[in-house]
């Protein structure tokens, strides 16, 4: 890891350990992407071509070359001859949105700055990380705008954001600041993006760039099921081993953006950022706006190399907290096995059956609170329901506590049914546009999240509530999207921040709440996977994937989601068949494989499964705690993609890859079946490695270019392990 900047060629070289990141300053000061790629040595290198091209402007009247149409800019901005997608666009008090931002000066400093009240990658000492602070100004505006790079010592990462500031004497608007902007030499790349929707999120979708603009996004409030704020482009040669990758994933939980604009000369511009689609900021004199951060990885180890990176900058400098580096609870989710209809004494006979099997915490899931029956009421009033539990939450995880299983609870605090005595009681608290109807979904209001008092009321309640009993896990749910996403608080002026004040709000309470209860396991949900993003990771170790839980549907799932998250985010259960969401009947082996792939549970009355089911269920479970350090800590290969394939495998490899698991899932069975043998990655070539299925004793490269003999049990959807532990001999 280094930074380098050469005062004589006014070039900054950002080094990771294989990467390279080249910016210049160049002409009147413009900020250039000169390259982005594996690690290069610099000498006398030409890095920049520039060329009098006809219809570009040219602002250097000495020098017709240098266009902002034409120049690779790290930040692209509106008006000035840069005709591309900028990422930063403010009004000036005459009206004016031209901006020209040109070098003023830079810093370097050891270490990564924090961010001020959002999530972020952080560093636990100083040496671990190094960031170049390059402001550029536009004096004519009084604006200045800060690009942050962090470089790390152990990741193929680069962290990316923008602090946008008024030093003038005149009031700006910000209508666009995003998070960061690069353009690449070519256009030889495919757009690769997760998009789904409820109970089929992160898909992965991969088309050749064209020329023009092609982009994801979301104006929901969240991240969405329907978009996930994650982009690459690869190599047309790129696939899971081999080929360059470069991914880019924003930390942001709310509306976002991530596009990619292929130029008249072919050269492609990415940018990523808050959507500026429904967002606005005022920034008044002496005022700042810090966007989210970005993370960008390049990678010339294909896919596989990006996710490697990704997972593991997440999983061990994103997420936080007790639970981050494994141990997570076998818990069992009564959501599936009894939806709203259950009540103490239900809860506990769960709760009791689970734990003869090994299971170690029983989630209370939606209906134990208010009224609710159903979903019509009372969100927000979060006081147990004297029907269904008497004794109250601390009877209750008294109750399960004795039967020697933890206790965890629902909750959904951003959340007010229209029916609910905290309405009420305070009409205003929903995001509404006043002589508005407005819409409801799911029945529900959206609480504002902008206002200090609202926040201030959900976090002493969620406080109090998790003070009043044992609770050791938190599933923090979210059921609708925003509309009418106006404050009774702010002025006019200040509506179009509403969208980011809310995800801001939203981040202020998860931290009040995650930081003083820190024993307590929170898990993300939001109709699934709806708000699946690192925004909610640096707060929740873990998040619902998605309301699917059938196995082959979770197979598409979880290999879109694993191309940035780590498995230890993803929750994944074993439901029960028929599947509730598409009536398959899968076996429980392979419920069980494809669950073990995640934060592992189960989510079915497990007390009504036949005898010899609920033996296979002891033993998963103890073979999930025997294992789940291991898969916590392990490398995830894709060795299958279940997209366009009867098939999906994968396998996880310990770091110092002494021990792999492997699992193979098959759709449909196929009559008889061409012979197939499974590829296996990362080993060690020259080790040898004992199958404990077979007894047998393989070298790495023979289960690498040989592969495994794939051989599963008669039937659709069929599962088969390998179990690898390396041998001396
Ligand atoms: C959402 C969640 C489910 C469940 C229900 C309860 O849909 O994703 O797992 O908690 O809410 O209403």
């Amino acid at each position: 890891m280094n930074i380098l900047y050469d005062e004589k060629r006014k070039l900054f070289h950002l080094q990771t350990p294989n990467t390279s990141y080249i910016l210049g300053i160049h002409g009147l000061g413009w900020l250039t992407t000169l390259y982005y790629g594996p690690k290069l040595h610099l000498k006398e290198e030409n890095l920049l071509v520039v060329r009098d091209r006809a219809f570009s402007p040219y602002a250097d009247l000495g020098d017709k070359t240098y266009s902002p149409d034409t120049l690779p800019l790290e930040l692209g901005s509106v008006g000035g001859g840069d005709f591309r997608v900028p990422s930063v666009e403010l009004t000036q008090a005459d009206g004016s949105s031209v901006t020209e931002f040109f070098y003023k000066c830079h810093k370097i400093v050891q270490g990564k700055p924090a961010l001020d009240g959002q999530p972020a990658v952080y560093t636990q000492s100083e040496d671990e990380a190094m960031t170049l602070i390059v402001t550029l100004e536009d004096a004519q505006a009084g604006a200045r705008a800060e690009l942050y790079y962090t470089v790390f010592r152990d990741f193929d990462a680069i962290c990316r954001r923008a602090v946008f500031i008024n030093t003038g004497k005149q009031e700006l608007k910000l209508e666009r600041a995003l998070s960061c902007c690069f353009d690449l030499p070519t256009d030889q790349y495919d757009f690769v993006q997760l998009s789904g929707a409820w109970a089929r999120e992160r898909h992965v979708h991969r088309t050749p760039l064209r020329p023009g603009s092609q982009l994801v996004e979301s104006v929901r409030g969240t991240s969405s099921h329907q978009q996930s704020p994650f982009i690459a482009l690869a190599a047309k040669n790129a696939d899971e081993k081999q080929g360059r990758v470069y991914g880019a994933a924003l930390i942001y939980s709310g509306n976002f953006v991530a596009q990619a604009e292929v130029s008249q000369f072919s050269t492609t511009r990415v940018v990523m950022g808050i959507n500026p689609n429904g967002f606005s900021w005022q920034l008044d004199k002496n005022a700042s706006f810090e966007t989210p951060e970005a993370v960008l990885v390049c990678s010339a180890q294909g896919f596989g190399g990006m996710s490697r990176c990704f997972n593991k900058l997440i999983r061990t400098r994103l997420c936080r907290g007790k639970y981050r580096d494994g141990g997570r609870p076998v818990l069992l989710n009564s959501w599936e096995g009894c939806y709203f209809n259950f009540t103490a004494d239900t809860i506990v006979r769960i709760g009791r059956d689970a734990a003869k099997l090994g299971i170690e915490l029983l989630v209370m899931d939606d209906g134990w609170f208010g009224k609710r029956d159903d979903d019509h009421t009372s969100l927000g009033d979060w006081t147990p329901y004297p029907k269904k539990l008497p004794r109250g939450l601390k009877g209750l995880a008294d109750e399960l506590n004795a039967e020697g299983i933890a206790f965890g609870l629902w909750l959904e605090p951003e959340m007010v049914s229209p029916d609910s005595d905290l309405n009420r009681a305070h009409p205003d608290w929903a995001l509404q546009v006043p002589g508005r109807v407005g819409v409801e979904g799911r029945n529900q209001l959206v609480l504002d999240y902008t206002r200090a008092d609202v926040r201030d009321y959900i976090v002493s309640t969620v406080n109090g509530i998790l003070a009043s009993a044992n609770i050791a896990y938190v599933k923090w749910d979210m059921n609708r999207h925003l509309t009418h996403a106006c404050s009774a608080l702010l002025s006019a002026v200040r509506q179009g921040e509403t969208f980011h004040r809310f995800v801001l709000g939203v981040y202020d309470v998860m931290e009040r709440i995650t930081s003083a209860n820190p024993e307590v396991l929170f898990e993300g949900c939001s109709g699934g996977g709806g708000r699946f993003d690192g925004g909610i990771l640096y707060y929740m170790p873990q998040i619902w994937c998605s309301d699917d839980s059938d196995a082959i549907e979770r197979l598409y799932i979880q290999h879109g989601t694993s191309l940035v998250y780590p498995q230890s985010a993803i929750s994944a259960h074993v439901s029960a068949v028929p599947n509730h969401q598409v009536q398959r009947v899968t076996p429980l082996a392979t419920r069980g494989a494809v669950a073990f792939t995640g934060a592992f549970g189960y989510e079915l009355n497990v007390g009504l499964l036949p005898q010899e089911k609920q033996k296979t269920v002891a033993e998963q479970v103890q073979w999930y705690k025997d294992n789940r350090d291991f898969l916590a800590s392990a490398d995830y290969y894709r060795l299958r993609s279940p997209f366009g394939s009867n098939a999906s495998a994968w396998m996880f490899l310990a770091e110092d890859k002494s021990r792999a698991l492997v699992q193979f899932v098959r759709k449909l069975n196929v009559p008889n079946e061409p012979l197939d043998r499974l590829l296996l990655d990362g080993l060690a070539p020259d080790a040898q490695y004992r199958v404990a299925e077979s007894g047998e004793v393989w070298y790495g490269d023979a289960l690498m270019e040989l592969g495994l003999p794939v051989c599963l049990p008669d039937g659709d959807f069929t599962a088969q392990t390998w179990t690898l532990t390396r041998v001396d001999e």
